[in-house]
């Protein structure tokens, strides 16, 4: 949390240069009639960039003027927003990050290396090139650790680069912003490791999503239908099944009698819980077979006697020298 007050020496005046009152005017006029407040934040940042990126009193009492606001409205602006600075900052104002992934990654060296080259927070090293504070997060979490001076960040920071970085500054040697080591902005350290395949940027893996869905789609649909036609040969199988049951053939012969349903069929005595042919009705048949092979041959039945006529019915394959003359035909 830093505290927010007004550097205790201040100008004596502040006022725009002429390039910036024309400006602050055409930021006003974007406003309609009775919102100019609505400008107070461009026109304090304007004013902090003119005086050397910090707030005077009578910088703050100009703007309020300017826009018709009382005094305290504008200092109410002021001290909120940390981005305005109320003390005289260097040259070089380094916004050094304290919070967790800063502190994890080695926020500390850095500022130890503050400390021991600027001296305290809100301090200006006598040669007015350095000035540093402590902020909370500036969400570069993943470059951490990192600061900002001015308008810039630099980040990967270990107490080397560091070092060679304000050395850099305080000589006029030109900079590099960003990462201060090999990284690429927020690349991992190596180059990437992920989305390298060529295809993904050459224009050949359009639309290839859409052909795996389809594809997809279709096979389920294929599994479907195939699902679908066993269940209705099963649904098919049981109604065969059903009607059978209910309407079963006769059994035998002697159950039949014209107009009549059979009722003493294998079906119905299984359904009935009975045997599909009864003890007796076997030793029946055993019996019957037996007293018939044992009857005396002159006590059967005699084979009939076939015609002429009836053998060629009862043996068509004879061949047409046997077919018996077609009357009609002589006639
Ligand atoms: S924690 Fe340091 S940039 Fe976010």
């Amino acid at each position: 949390m830093s505290v927010r007050r007004l550097a205790a020496e201040q100008p004596a005046s502040f006022a725009f240069t002429p390039d910036n009152l024309a400006w602050a005017q055409g930021v006003i006029a974007k406003y309609p009639e009775g919102r100019q407040a609505s400008a107070v934040i461009p026109l304090l940042w304007r004013a902090q960039e003119q005086n050397d990126y910090w707030l005077p009193k009578p910088a703050i009492e100009y703007v309020g003027r300017m826009l018709d606001m009382p005094y305290i409205r504008v200092l109410e602006v002021a001290t909120f927003y940390t981005m305005f600075n109320l003390e005289p900052v260097g040259k070089y104002f380094i916004q050094l990050c304290g919070t967790t992934p800063c502190r994890l990654r080695g926020a500390e060296d850095i500022i130890k290396v503050c400390q021991d080259r600027i001296g305290g927070q809100h301090h200006v090293t006598p040669d007015g090139l350095f000035s540093w504070l402590e902020v909370e997060c500036l969400g570069a979490c993943c470059n951490a650790p990192m600061v900002q001076i001015n308008n810039d960040y630099y980040e990967d920071l270990t107490t080397e680069n560091f070092n060679r970085l304000l050395d850099d500054l305080a000589a006029g040697r030109p900079v590099k912003k960003g990462p201060q080591n090999a990284r690429h902005a927020s690349e991992p350290e190596g180059g990437v490791t992920t989305l390298t395949d060529p295809a993904l940027y050459d224009g050949s893996a359009v639309g290839a999503w859409r052909k795996r869905f389809q594809e997809e789609e279709a096979k389920a649909k294929a599994a479907a239908s195939e699902a679908g036609a066993t269940e209705k040969k099963a649904a098919d199988d049981k109604a065969i099944a059903a009607e059978a049951a209910a309407n079963p053939k006769p059994g035998k012969p002697s159950d039949m009698t014209a107009g009549t349903k059979a009722t003493d069929t294998p079906a119905h005595r299984v359904a009935a819980g009975k045997e599909a042919v009864s003890a007796a009705d076997r030793a029946k048949a055993g019996d019957a077979t037996k007293s018939s092979s044992d009857e005396p041959s002159s006590k059967r039945p005699k084979a009939p006697t076939l015609d002429k006529a009836s053998s060629y019915a009862a043996n068509p394959n004879q061949g047409e020298a046997k077919k018996p003359a077609d009357d009609t035909a002589k006639g």
